[in-house]
């Protein structure tokens, strides 16, 4: 086949066909028009291939020399924008497999031998999936970093803990973050995980028999920086599990990310005014002057459900495909491209919207003591006095329905008063009623106490090696 048969790819396949492709048709199967973005790793999988069936014998190194050359010179096309890609190439793979044969002739057209597009799509996938996992994971350290330093400023902070989303119990605002920090801690251990199984080579596997030529597959991996081969042909080129699995991380990833975004939001409301985001981060309205939106969590809200639909859209494409490949697969680029654009976007946003966080710790103090967070310090001290717990929350509940009358807080009401509720309650019982009290006793492993957010942050540094 001539390169400008190849030109024509209605004509590509064979003389089987009698009649050109439909433009409408053609639109509707090309895929280059977005996975064009794989270039790189076409190319990367293609000269590991390419080095491999010289090593063998099956390419002369002529033509090993001519193909590297030519890609050579495509890589510099495609870097300084002068490639021109061919809606009629149909993708990636073809059209630069077209243009190496214009350039280098028949050892072009030798490239292919022992692969199909089949095992070689998967390949890039896998390859160009593997290094944006690598940078995911660079971008969730950052976002970390930053939380852990805001964690440290906001140790010895209060903040109103919430269950149902009702005042609960005083906890540190650096342990508040903290717990984000777990979150985004076990999304870069899922992709890496991710990534091992992503990591695998398809080259070899051909349409979806394998081949009759003797590669050296472990070779090809070892070249691309793969972790083994896929040991079934039909397995190869036909599963897109590591892209599901590498979505639903990220789809998780996302609900973290949304989840601080909804207390963003919720802080920033002129009801909590517990934060102010820098203004670089939010936007005004073009008719209320006195708006200052939180416009960057409410997106990455938004964005969110984008992602999660990107998940249901792959299991939905895997579901019903017999082995081996389909052209469904095509459908695979759009919605791992997206994910991987947005989560990119998000990370690197928010590692630096948390840099401008401005705290506004005397709000959160305020809210917490109108919320009687320290009721269950009152009902602690109690049963420290001999009380069966039941009996001091009832006790507890008593003293907060007066204080909730007289709308004062349970550090208000006098000794007097308290000890109407239980004899047992002496002077001492001050400490227990200050918030700072509440927070410094709860000094276990994992707790709020600002000593224990300390040690965490510690542990945090050490472990991202910062
Ligand atoms: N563009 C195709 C894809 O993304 C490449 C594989 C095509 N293989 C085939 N037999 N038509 O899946």
């Amino acid at each position: 086949m001539s390169s400008n048969q190849l030109d024509k790819k209605s004509q590509a396949w064979s003389a089987l066909f009698s009649e050109p492709m439909s433009e409408l048709v053609q639109r509707y199967t090309a895929s280059v028009g977005f996975d064009r973005r794989l270039w790189r790793a076409d190319i990367a999988g293609s000269l590991a291939h390419a080095e491999m069936l010289a090593a063998q014998g099956i390419i002369s190194a002529a033509d090993h020399a001519d193909i590297r050359r030519g890609m050579a010179q495509i890589t510099q096309e495609i870097e300084s924008g002068s490639f021109e890609w061919k809606l009629a190439l149909e993708d990636v793979h073809l059209n630069i497999e077209a243009r190496l044969t214009q350039l280098v002739g028949d050892a072009g057209k030798r490239l292919h031998t022992g692969r199909s597009r089949n095992d070689q799509v998967a390949t890039d996938v896998r390859l160009w999936l593997r290094d944006e996992i690598d940078g995911l994971v660079a971008l969730l350290g950052e976002l970390q970093r930053a939380l852990i330093d805001l964690a440290e400023k906001n140790a010895e902070v209060i903040l109103p803990g919430f269950t149902h989303l009702q005042v609960a119990q005083p906890v540190s605002f650096g342990h508040h973050l903290l717990a984000y920090v777990e979150m985004f801690a076990r999304d870069a251990e899922r992709l890496g995980d991710v990534r091992r199984r992503t990591n695998r080579l398809p080259l070899g596997a051909a349409a979806l028999a394998g081949t009759s030529y003797p590669l050296d597959r472990e070779r090809v991996a070892k070249t691309l920086g793969m972790e083994g081969v896929c040991q079934n042909s039909l397995d190869a080129v036909s599963d897109r599990d590591f892209a599901i699995e590498f979505t639903a991380a990220a789809s998780l990833c996302m609900v973290h990310v949304s989840r601080f975004s909804e207390e963003l939001v919720l802080w920033m409301s002129q009801n909590f005014r517990f934060i102010d985001l820098a203004d670089r981060f939010c936007t005004g309205s073009s008719i209320m002057p006195q708006k200052k939106n939180p416009d960057v969590p409410e997106l990455a809200r938004g964005k969110t459900g984008r992602v999660v639909g990107h998940l249901m859209g792959l299991l939905t494409l895997m579901k019903g495909q017999p082995l081996a490949y389909n052209k469904d697969n095509q459908e695979d680029k759009e919605p791992l491209f997206d994910t991987v654009d947005t989560l990119r976007d998000t990370l690197r946003i928010f590692a630096e919207l948390v840099g401008g966080i401005v705290v506004k710790p005397e709000a959160m103090e305020r809210a917490a003591r109108r919320g009687y967070a320290t009721a269950t310090d009152l009902a602690d001290y109690l049963v420290k006095k001999g009380l069966p717990f039941r009996d001091a929350h009832e006790v507890v509940a008593h003293a907060v329905k007066t204080a909730l009358g007289r709308g004062v807080d349970l550090a208000e009401l006098s000794l007097a008063e308290l000890q109407g509720f239980h004899a047992s309650i002496e002077a001492d019982v001050a400490q227990a009623l200050t918030l700072r009290g509440s927070l410094n006793a709860r000094n276990v492993v994992g707790g709020t106490a600002p000593d224990q957010v300390r040690a965490q942050v510690a542990r945090h540094r050490a472990r991202l090696g910062a």
